[in-house]
Order: C-alpha cells, then sequence, then structure tokens
C-alpha cells in the first residue's frame, strides 16, 4: 500500500477502560475503546484528521443527518496474530466503497491518506484491546455525516468523518433463519442498495423486527419489481449450494458489492468449485430443497464473517437444510479467517499490516 503522509493529531484518553471490560462475554457493537477518529469537513475541505478520547458528540439539533439521513458507514475489522502484529483485511476496498457510498449521498470524497494514517494511528494507540485468537477481532466502524445546522433539504457543507472501534467476537450468538420476503423490500433500482447508507438498515428494521417475532433472524431480500428474486439479507450477501454448484446473486445498483462476498468468490473459483453469478429465482430455490439438491444457504459480510443458514420461510412454508460434512460454509470460514490471521499464505494479497 502506498503512504501517502497525512498529519494525525492525537489528544489521548487520561485513563483507560480497558481493565473493566469482560472479553469473554462481549455483544456485538456494545464496548468501544479508549479513542475514535474524528475529522471535519468546512469551507470546502477536510481538516486535519485527530484522534480523541472517546466520547459524546455535540451538534445542533438541526444537523443535516437527523432531518435527511445524509450519512454512510462502512464494516472492518483488525485481527491479531500470535505474534502481536496487527492486520486488516483488503482495507482498500473499503476505503474505495465509503468514497463509492459518499459519493451517491452527495458527500465529498474522503482522501487516501486521511484515511490511511487516521485508521492506522487509531490502532496502534488501541492495540491492546484488540484479543487474538480466531473469532476475536476489533470491529472498525468508519462512517461520514452531514453536521451542517439547517433543516432545508439540500446537501450540506458540513461534515464528520469518524471510525470508532469496538472489541467483537460473533455477530449472531446462536442458529440463524431466515424469512424470504414476499412484500417488503430493501432496495430499488436507481436508489442507494448498493451504498452503505444509513438508511438502508434503518428501512429494515421493521419487517426484521416481524420476521424475529416469526422465529428468523433475519429477512432475505427479494427484487422490488416482482419479488421472485433473491437478492440480499440485512447485514450479509447470500450463497446457495445447489448440488455442488456454487450461486449468488450479480451485484447491482440495489446489492451491496460485499468484499468478504468477492473473496468467496475468488476462494470458490481457486478451489474449482463451479461459481454461478447470476439472478436465482426463490421457486427455484424451493424446487431444489425439494428435491433434496439444496446443500447449503450461507451469508458473508465483514460482521458475521461466514453464517450458515439453516432453514428458511416463505409464504408460511418452513424449509429445513440438511446437515451436511463437507461444508461450504465452513472452508470458506477457516480459509478466510487463516489469512486474516496471519496463519495462511495470502496468495491473493489480501492481508496489510498495521
Ligand atoms: C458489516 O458486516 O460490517 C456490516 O456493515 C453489517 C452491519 C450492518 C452490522
Amino acid at each position: 500500500m502506498e503512504n501517502i503522509a497525512t498529519k494525525v493529531k492525537i489528544t489521548k484518553a487520561s485513563s483507560s477502560k480497558l481493565s473493566s471490560v469482560d472479553f469473554s462475554n462481549l455483544t456485538f457493537g456494545k464496548v468501544f475503546t479508549d479513542h475514535m477518529m474524528v475529522c471535519d469537513y468546512k469551507d470546502g475541505s477536510w481538516q486535519t484528521p485527530e484522534i480523541v478520547p472517546y466520547g459524546p458528540l455535540q451538534m445542533y439539533p438541526s444537523a443535516k443527518v437527523f432531518h435527511y439521513g445524509q450519512a454512510v458507514f462502512e464494516g472492518m475489522k483488525a485481527y491479531k496474530d500470535d505474534e502481536d502484529k496487527v492486520w486488516l483485511f483488503r482495507p482498500e476496498q473499503n476505503f474505495e466503497r465509503i468514497n463509492k457510498s459518499s459519493k451517491r449521498l452527495a458527500i465529498p470524497e474522503f482522501p487516501k491518506g486521511h484515511f490511511f494514517n487516521g485508521l492506522e494511528e487509531l490502532l496502534k494507540l488501541d492495540k491492546e484491546w484488540i484479543q487474538k485468537g480466531f473469532g476475536n477481532s476489533m470491529y472498525l466502524r468508519p462512517f461520514v455525516i452531514a453536521t451542517e445546522p439547517g433543516v432545508s433539504a439540500s446537501t450540506s457543507s458540513e461534515y464528520k468523518f469518524m471510525i470508532l472501534c469496538s472489541p467483537a467476537q460473533s455477530y449472531y450468538s446462536g442458529e440463524v433463519r431466515v424469512k424470504v420476503s414476499e412484500d417488503y423490500s430493501r432496495a430499488a433500482d436507481g436508489g442507494v442498495g448498493f451504498a452503505k447508507a444509513a438508511g438502508n438498515y434503518g428501512a429494515q428494521f421493521f419487517p426484521t423486527d416481524i420476521a424475529n417475532s416469526e422465529g428468523y433472524q433475519q429477512i432475505i431480500w427479494t427484487d422490488a419489481n416482482t419479488h421472485e428474486y433473491l437478492e440480499e439479507a440485512g447485514t450479509m450477501n447470500l450463497f446457495f449450494r445447489i448440488g455442488d454448484k456454487l450461486v449468488t446473486a450479480p451485484i447491482s445498483d440495489r446489492i451491496l458489492d460485499g468484499v468478504t462476498r468477492k473473496s468467496i468468490i475468488d476462494l470458490a473459483k481457486d478451489a474449482n468449485i463451479d461459481v454461478e453469478i447470476r439472478r436465482i429465482k426463490v421457486a427455484e430455490l424451493i424446487e431444489a430443497a425439494n428435491a433434496g439438491e439444496l446443500k447449503e444457504i450461507f451469508g458473508s459480510g465483514t460482521a458475521t464473517v461466514v453464517t450458515p443458514i439453516l432453514g428458511f420461510g416463505y409464504k408460511g412454508e418452513k424449509y429445513e437444510l440438511p446437515k451436511i460434512e463437507d461444508s461450504y460454509a465452513k472452508s470458506f470460514k477457516d480459509q478466510l479467517l487463516k489469512i486474516q490471521y496471519n496463519q495462511a499464505e495470502d496468495k491473493f494479497g489480501w492481508r496489510y499490516e498495521v
């Protein structure tokens, strides 16, 4: 990775919360480290990135983010190997994607030097918070919000780019079953589905709460026009193993271009697995399930890594997947973790040392 010099101003916390954290019992996204990165955009440019103690922000209640949801975010993880080295996984992908998301939301692009130098300084400062061992990581949440005060419905002239660090274990603590959406939609053609726009996630909470009350952990979204094609789940891209073929929906302006998704596709092709990147109908899934051909469904994402889906529901019917010996999901998860934790050769050049 090219090194782009950017000054980062550092103000250290006067004390650390580290000793009060129970690392054996972490709920995803609840605990934050001692520091955060903040960088303001004003007068037409991004200012000097700063690392400051983690704490509340002071903002006007009229700030545009509160009224119009002009906000985008990313999800990344830092991993610690047995020798205490800290690694990121394909961070340039997250950098590029946050700017792609920002562009769609009319937010000014964030400079690469600010992103990488700010992130690296932050990780160096809070390195002790990263626990070793498969499954332990530090979830990183870069995000941008529109901070200009004023409720006129127009682009903000001021923003805050921030990065928060949260020690993490698994995202889901139990089994995952999903409901295939029959009516609600996540994204539409020409919309913001491909972007990690805050509102894409907020708008899923209501239908997901309904699915939760019916015993499902997530929804598989179908296309907004016909509700016939499977797209992605609330926090994950999706893979379907039909026979020994691996099928995943193509990226479009409705589907997030997941970093874990594209890495799995590369791993699968490298293992000579037949990968089909094509639209897949709910009817095909049900036909394959009834014929005993549907061997696995799994989700992929930074937070969820690779998550096997044990069953799905559609129009009131419930379908359970068979238990499988040679699981693709397990194999991809093992391979990814070994690369991420510096325990395997990195033939694709995905690891980035901090
Ligand atoms: C991630 O996997 O990092 C995500 O952004 C999903 C998130 C909504 C938890």
